[in-house]
């Protein structure tokens, strides 16, 4: 993490510090005693909301590192704008988590160049800075460097991220942190009688497991329960994907890396609810075991799932869990899964899909998006589509009927499994912001997304059924 420090003035002349102006171009400028500004170029500074403001938060730090500048220093209040009408606290909050994002980089497996990476390592935030606020700049470090850490291990190549390795990698991320963890290797899960996950499974020599996690943060309060999907490696199976679709197929685990980073976070700033885990990860490959077109597989809870098409994983495995959650008696569930690239077909990559069977909850998420960077944009769940989804000789096909409507026959068909229950449920298909895009300030990879919108979740709380 970036060393933040306090200071009221600064007077050591290594130290760059950092002004705006209202121009298209970044420069440096010289002062007479040797001291150099950082001067970030803003086109219109009454145009600065908060979308711009993150963005411009991350724009220092990839200038600073573009020009290999170690330390900072920015006037607290210099970051006002017209616009950003938010309070110190998330001001601070949003910068700070913003620089540590735009900080990383995934180089566990680059040789570092000879004069060593270009990371900012030390920020001086300047001007009169209450308690809260440095409080809140210190949050704010801890969510980005949460997000960091979900980004760490989705960027991580399949050879090394098994199931069998996503499982101790999240033993170790979450040891001490009074979160009990527990894993059910494929013994475990035959005993629990989850086919779904099974089936998917057959194809791989490496064998699923199962991973709950039970954060508790309240007393006697139903938990909130987050399901993530964590596909290894999704080759497609038998239904194999063309080779261009393939290559970030070892991402398909990003919605289990942004449960295990959360679930860190909620235990850090002792977030208080009680919160389960559950992650299902398997590896998706064709074999002389797999499991084909038209198997019929059965799910914990009984109901069965006729496979059209074994590229439509994700959302056999989610079965499983769903069913799992129900024992837990939730207020709440949210699952988080790369589900379709029909989700990405509607929104490009800027926003994820949202999805509920409570209208009120996804206008508040839509809200918490705005607020927490990670954008959402709601779609239909609506009856009629149950149709589509409809098994010939099982309860549920894995795929629609056409080719139209993925996004949303991916969520109608997990709406079968929580149907009953009679709760608020959301559903993010993140897979259109499973990767950072140019323009973001983002190294690239994995963005990070939906980390910092199941935190805020978390801690605002969505005023239904809680
Ligand atoms: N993991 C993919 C979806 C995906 C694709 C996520 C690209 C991120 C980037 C998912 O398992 C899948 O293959 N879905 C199919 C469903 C189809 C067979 C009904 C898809 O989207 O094509
Ligand atoms: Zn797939
Ligand atoms: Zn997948």
């Amino acid at each position: 993490m970036i060393n933040l420090r306090f200071l009221k003035e600064i007077k050591d002349k290594e130290i760059v510090s950092v002004g705006f102006k209202e121009q298209k171009e970044d420069y440096f400028l010289e002062r007479s005693d040797g001291s150099r500004v950082l001067i970030v170029g803003i086109e219109k500074l009454e145009k600065v909301n908060h979308r711009r403001a993150i963005l411009i938060a991350r724009k220092i730090i990839s200038l600073a590192k573009a020009n290999r500048i170690k330390r900072l220093s920015l006037n607290f209040y210099d970051f006002s704008f017209p616009e950003l009408k938010i309070s110190d606290e998330e001001k601070a909050e949003l910068l700070a988590t913003n620089f540590e994002m735009a900080n990383f980089e995934f180089t566990k497996y680059r040789t570092p160049p000879e004069d060593g990476w270009s990371f900012v390592k030390e920020i001086v935030i300047t001007g009169e800075i209450s308690e809260g606020v440095k409080k809140a700049f210190r949050t704010g470090q801890t969510i980005g460097d949460g997000v960091n850490l979900m980004r760490e291990l989705v960027n991580t190549p399949a050879l090394e991220m098994t199931p069998e390795g996503f499982a101790s990698e999240t033993k170790r991320i979450l040891k001490n942190r009074n979160i009990r963890i527990q894993i059910f290797d494929k013994k475990g899960i035959e005993r629990l009688k989850m086919g779904g996950l099974l089936g998917v499974a057959r194809g791989s020599m490496n064998e699923p497991r199962f991973i709950v996690l039970d954060y508790r943060g309240a007393k006697n309060r139903a938990p909130l329960v987050l399901i993530g999907k964590g596909v290894t490696f999704d080759s497609g199976g038998l239904n194999l994907k063309p080779s261009d679709a393939m290559s970030d197929m070892h991402m398909d685990m990003s919605g289990a890396a942004s449960v295990v980073a959360t679930m860190r976070l909620a235990s850090e700033l002792k977030i208080k609810r009680n919160i389960i885990g559950l992650i299902p990860v398997v590896e998706n490959m064709p074999s002389g075991k797999s499991y084909h077109p038209g198997d019929i597989l059965r799910t914990s809870c009984g109901k069965t799932i006729e496979v059209l098409n074994t590229d439509a994983e994700g959302r056999i495995i989610l079965a499983d869990a769903l069913c799992y959650a129900k024992r837990f008696k939730p207020s709440i569930i949210i699952d988080v899964a790369t589900l379709t690239g029909a989700a990405t077909v509607a929104l490009g990559q800027r926003a994820m899909a949202i999805f509920s069977n409570n209208e009120a909850f996804l206008e508040k998420v839509k809200n918490l998006g705005e607020l927490s960077g990670d954008y959402v944009w709601p779609m239909p769940l609506w009856e009629e589509y149950e149709e589509d989804i409809k098994g010939t000789f099982g309860d549920v096909a894995n795929t629609g009927k056409t080719r139209y409507g993925g996004a949303i026959t991916g969520a109608v068909f997990l709406y079968q499994f929580v149907k009953d229950l009679g709760i608020p449920w959301l559903h993010i298909d993140m897979a259109p912001r499973i990767t950072s895009i140019e323009g973001e300030y983002l190294a690239k990879g994995s963005s990070g997304a939906p980390v910092r919108l199941l935190l805020r979740i978390l801690r605002d709380g969505i005023g239904i059924n809680e």
